[in-house]
């Protein structure tokens, strides 16, 4: 039998404990998940293409069903060159529900093999965004349940603030 592989894309600026639940929850079910660092074009990110990679790649570094890659370019056309049918995507609350949903029927439109699988998010990280864990956290916010370890050290480097040169 074929291995079952769905991709995860996403932002992950930074990865959440949202989205480790989705991949190991998306982990138990496909033989392979791809969590595929893609490009928002709405979106500036804090961390760059390879940084947020790297952070994603030591969190899940004893997973080997959960493979870590990064693309520019459309979802699909990455899915396509790699004969991969699932997205996964999660659903936190009704407020996701109109994007995500445009995306997937954008998605089928120009890859009607597509099909996206949504899990809904575990209660306890349904507010949990990476935009609002990076707000929180840069006021002096406490997110110690919110982010994998590397993630909160990484963004405590990001946000240090410089060093000032103290006159003699
Ligand atoms: O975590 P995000 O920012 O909500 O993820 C959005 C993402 C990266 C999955 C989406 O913007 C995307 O698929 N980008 C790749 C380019 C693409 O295919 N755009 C058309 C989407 S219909």
């Amino acid at each position: 039998m074929t291995p079952s592989v769905a991709v995860y894309p996403g932002s992950f600026d930074p990865i959440t404990n949202g989205h480790v639940d989705i991949i190991r929850r998306s982990a138990e079910v496909f033989d392979q998940v791809v969590v595929l660092v893609a490009v928002n074009s709405e979106k500036k990110t804090l961390f760059t293409q390879d940084e947020r990679v790297d952070l994603i790649r030591s969190v899940f570094a004893d997973q080997p069903k959960v493979k870590v890659e990064s693309f520019e370019g459309l979802l699909v056309e990455y899915m396509r060159q790699r004969s991969i049918r699932v997205v996964v995507r999660g659903l936190r609350a009704v407020s996701d529900f109109e994007y995500e949903f445009q995306m997937a029927l954008m998605n089928r439109k120009i890859y009607p093999e597509a099909e996206t699988f949504f899990l809904a998010t575990r209660e306890n990280y349904s507010y949990v965004s990476s935009r609002i864990l990076k707000e929180v956290f840069q006021l002096g916010g406490c997110i110690e349940d919110l982010a994998p370890q590397v993630v909160i050290d990484a963004m405590r480097a990001k946000f240090r603030p410089p060093r000032r040169e103290v006159a003699s």
